[in-house]
C-alpha cells in the first residue's frame, strides 16, 4: 500500500523494481573482482539457471471470493514468529558489496527494519557481536563454516549464542570451493574471503593458533585460515555438531531425502534445501526440484530453501511446494551493492509487496493456504 500510495503523491522508488531491472546496475555498482564472484557460479553456469528457471515450470491456480483484505504473512519457525516468510541467505563478503565497505551492518539494519532475518555468514567484514547488534527486535541466524579446528567452530557457536543469534545454521556443501571459472580467471576469491575474517581474528582460539596476531602478520593469519577453512564433514560428525549447541541446528545444502532422514535420526531442529545458488556444483538439480522430497522426507520438521528465488511469486511457489521459510541471496547482495541498508529494505519490500498481492489476488490468504494443490505444472 505504501508503495502505491506514495505513487499517487508522485514520489517513484529511487531504485529498480524488478531483478532485472536490478542486476545491471548493481553489477555495474560493484568492483570487477566482487561482481565476478557475486554473479558467478560453477563451471558453466547452467546449475544456477536452471535454479531460476525451475519456477517458470510452475503456476498458481488463482481461487476466488476468498481473499480477507488484510493478510497475514507471518509464519512460525523454531518456535518464533515471524513477521514474513523471507530470511536473507548467509552471503560471505556481502561485507564488500555495500557502497560503505560494510554491508554485513547494512544487512542487520535491513533486517531490523523489515523483521526479516539474517542468516550471518562466518565469512564478515565485521564481526559477529558487532553484526547481531544491529537486529533490534528481529531474530537472527548464524551460518556456520566448519573449520578443521574443532575448537575454533565451538568458540565461534560460543559468541554467537553470547551474541543473541537465535539458531546455529551449518553449512555442508563447502567444505571446499567448487570449480568457479569466473573467480579463477580474475583469480580473487581467496583475496576476496581474506577480507572478510572479522570472525575469526577477533576469535580468542583462532588467534592462541597464530604466533603473532593478526594485526601483526596478516598474511601468515590469511594462510592460516586458508589451510584450515573447511572440514569435510561426516554423518559420524553430527553428534558433535549437535552436542556443540542448545540452540537450533540447521543443516544448510540438503537436497537427498535420504540425508533429511540422516540429519532428522541426529536430532536437528531444521534442514536448508540449497545448493548454494548453483555456485559449487554445475549440472546439478534445481534446487526447487528437490524441495518436495526433502519436505516429504522431513516430515513436519521445519525446511529453510533458497537459490534461484527472484520474485514476489517464487516465494509464493516455493511457500506451497512446502518451504517453511524461504531465503533470498543475490536479489539483496545487489540492493545492498546500489543503496546499502536502504537498497536491501527496497528489494525485501518489493518482493513481499508482489507476494502479499499475488497472495490476495489469487485467494491464498496466509502462508498455511498455500500447499502443493494451489499449483500447477506449465507446459
Ligand atoms: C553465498 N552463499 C553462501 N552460503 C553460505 O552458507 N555461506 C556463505 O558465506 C555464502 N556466501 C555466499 C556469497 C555469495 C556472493 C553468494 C551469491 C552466495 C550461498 C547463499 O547462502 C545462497 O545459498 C544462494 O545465494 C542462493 O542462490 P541465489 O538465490 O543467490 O541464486
Amino acid at each position: 500500500n505504501e508503495i502505491y500510495l506514495d505513487g499517487l503523491r508522485g514520489v517513484v522508488p529511487g531504485l529498480p523494481m524488478t531483478y532485472r531491472d536490478l542486476e545491471p546496475p548493481a553489477q555495474a555498482a560493484m568492483a570487477p573482482s566482487v561482481r565476478s564472484y557475486v554473479a558467478g557460479g560453477a563451471g558453466d553456469e547452467r546449475t544456477q539457471r536452471a535454479n531460476v528457471a525451475a519456477f517458470e515450470g510452475w503456476g498458481l491456480m488463482p481461487r476466488m471470493m476468498v481473499s480477507p483484505t488484510e493478510r497475514d504473512l507471518s509464519v512460525e519457525l523454531f518456535g518464533l514468529r515471524l513477521a514474513t516468510p523471507l530470511f536473507m541467505a548467509p552471503v560471505g563478503v556481502i561485507g564488500l558489496c555495500a557502497p560503505d565497505g560494510h554491508g554485513d551492518l547494512a544487512t542487520a539494519r535491513a533486517a531490523a527494519r523489515t523483521g526479516v532475518p539474517m542468516v550471518a555468514s562466518t565469512l564478515t567484514v565485521d564481526p559477529l557481536e558487532e553484526v547481531a547488534a544491529e537486529f533490534g527486535g528481529t531474530p537472527g541466524f548464524f551460518q556456520l563454516y566448519t573449520p578443521t579446528d574443532r575448537e575454533v567452530a565451538e568458540s565461534l557457536v560460543r559468541r554467537a549464542e553470547a551474541a543473541g543469534f537465535q539458531g546455529i545454521v551449518v553449512t555442508l556443501d563447502t567444505w571446499i570451493t567448487g570449480w568457479r571459472p569466473r573467480d579463477l580467471t580474475t583469480a580473487n576469491f581467496p583475496q576476496l574471503r581474506g577480507h572478510c575474517l572479522a570472525n575469526y581474528f577477533s576469535d580468542p582460539v583462532f588467534r592462541s593458533r597464530l604466533a603473532k596476531a593478526p594485526e601483526d602478520d596478516p598474511q601468515a593469519a590469511v594462510l592460516h585460515w586458508a589451510l584450515t577453512f573447511g572440514n569435510p564433514l561426516t554423518w559420524d560428525d553430527l553428534s558433535w555438531l549437535r552436542s556443540m549447541t542448545d540452540l537450533p541446528l540447521i543443516l544448510k545444502g540438503i537436497c537427498h531425502p535420504d540425508d533429511v532422514r540422516r540429519a532428522r535420526d541426529g536430532g536437528v531442529d531444521g534442514v536448508y534445501c540449497s545448493n548454494h545458488g548453483g555456485r559449487q556444483a554445475d549440472g546439478g538439480l534445481p534446487a526447487l526440484d528437490a524441495l518436495p522430497g526433502v519436505v516429504a522426507a522431513a516430515d513436519g520438521l521445519p525446511v529453510l530453501f533458497d537459490s534461484g528465488v527472484r520474485t514476489g511469486a517464487d516465494v509464493v511457489k516455493a511457500l506451497a511446494l512446502g518451504a517453511t521459510a524461504v531465503g533470498v541471496g543475490r536479489p539483496y547482495v545487489y540492493g545492498a551493492a546500489l543503496g546499502g541498508a536502504d537498497g536491501i529494505v527496497h528489494v525485501l519490500r518489493s518482493l513481499l509487496a508482489e507476494a502479499d498481492l499475488l497472495m490476495a489476488v489469487d485467494g491464498y490468504p496466509t502462508p498455511a493456504d498455500l500447499t502443493p494443490d494451489a499449483l500447477r505444472r506449465v507446459r
